[in-house]
């Protein structure tokens, strides 16, 4: 036997090649150089605004003998949640059933582990996230995967879905505004999707759930609108992290919130408390508990990013890419000009841009850009992104 369990070994091979490219010593130090254009991860190229560091300070400050003691899921903090919730959408979601959690990676091993025994299937839609698969093995269930609508838009492919449903079906994650992609589903869609999950449910003979992935609902571009997928269908997790709104990922804060007709909500309350609590006290640190309610102030700078966006969409289109346009998100998704994506970021790599070559998101033949890439880095990185696709159509 050796070191690591064979329950490691199963999640490290699927992880596979992001574990590669995420620990190349030599891409991270040439990424840090002053030239670089990153636009490989969502992380922050700007210093955190003011009022985000304020608010952290200020919530450092004790009110009591309590501020740092052991701390589930803060009075205050769900309070504060729980009402911008249901200004937000028609849910009537109750502070007791918002659980505080670090982050979405978080939010979605609690609720996977609580839903799930081995051999169970959860469903994920590709392109994904590029962490779903290895959450859903880390949990001890089978991954099934199906492919998005590409030929529309990245919707989510209904008919497919309907089909990967089987009788060990316990849950499906959702994610939209979509990490690459962009797309925001569409009421028809969602409405659809919770017909198709309900008659499931009934066929086998147990629930399955609906895991939203909302780290995005707050980054929606103009004209477009986001409804959360838990208001279609009443056995949802909505799961939502501050990472993206206040572009703050190594903060690790964020939430799950079950809906108030879910089916065995008073076990499942529970259950997600043991969860958080075997996962080791999965819980935010004191400080940015107590900085929720003036956090959940706080909005993304919508217009800023769309500008990014767009200067990126239309620059890239003249120079001969493929763009697709992100309703949403920080992602552009962009075709490779050449059939081999990690060949072709090594060729931008050569001119200082870097990006998230598609193979690492079930999307090979494509890259991604993160347009948390600052003003500079993103007006820097044209010339190069032209003479790469010159270089490699000559
Ligand atoms: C779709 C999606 N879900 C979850 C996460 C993880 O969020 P967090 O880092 O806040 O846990 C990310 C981060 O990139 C994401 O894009």
């Amino acid at each position: 036997m050796g070191a690591v369990s064979k329950q490691t070994a199963d999640i490290m091979r699927v992880l596979g090649s992001f574990r590669e490219f995420g620990t190349d010593d030599e891409l991270s130090e040439a990424m840090r150089r002053p030239e670089a254009c990153d636009f490989v991860y969502g992380n922050p190229h700007d210093v955190a605004p003011k009022d985000y560091v304020d608010a952290l300070v200020r919530a450092a400050q004790p009110t009591g003998s309590s501020h740092y003691a052991y701390t589930m899921d803060l009075p205050a903090a769900v309070a504060s949640i729980g009402e911008d919730l249901r200004a937000r959408f028609p849910v009537a979601f109750h502070d007791h059933d918002i659980h505080l959690t670090n982050g979405n990676f978080v939010g979605l091993a609690i609720a996977l582990r609580t839903l799930v025994d081995p051999g169970d299937e959860v469903i994920f839609v590709s392109p994904p996230w590029f962490f779903y698969e290895t959450l859903i093995v880390a949990a001890g269930a089978t991954p099934v995967r199906v492919l998005a609508d590409r030929d529309h838009d990245f919707d989510l492919d209904l008919g497919a879905i309907e089909a990967a449903i089987t009788p060990r079906t316990r849950a499906i994650i959702v994610n939209s505004p979509n990490n690459p992609s962009g797309r925001i589903y569409r009421p028809e869609q969602l409405t659809a999707l919770a017909t198709i999950l309900e008659e499931g449910s009934t066929r086998s003979g147990h629930r399955i759930y609906l895991l939203s992935d909302e780290a995005y609902n707050r980054i929606v571009f103009e004209p477009h609108t986001f409804t959360t997928p838990a208001a279609y269908y009443p056995h949802s997790f909505l799961l939502y992290t501050y990472a993206k709104t206040l572009l703050s990922p190594g903060s690790r804060l964020g939430y799950l919130a079950v809906g108030p007709d879910i089916e065995g909500a008073d076990d499942l309350r529970a259950a997600l408390q043991i969860g958080q609590i075997t996962l080791g006290w999965a819980y935010p640190v004191s400080i940015l508990q107590h900085a929720i309610p003036e956090l959940n102030a706080m909005r993304p700078d919508i217009p800023v990013l769309q500008r990014r966006r767009d200067t990126l969409v239309s620059t890239l289109r003249e120079q001969g890419y493929e763009v697709v346009e992100p309703q949403g998100t920080f992602y552009v998704l962009v075709r490779s000009p050449i059939e081999d994506d990690r060949r072709f970021a090594e060729v931008l790599r050569t001119h200082d841009v870097f990006v998230l070559p598609g193979g690492m998101f079930e999307m090979p033949g494509w890259f991604r850009l993160s347009v948390t890439a600052n003003d500079d880095m993103v007006e820097r990185s044209l010339p190069g992104f032209a003479k790469a696709i010159a270089e490699v159509s000559a």
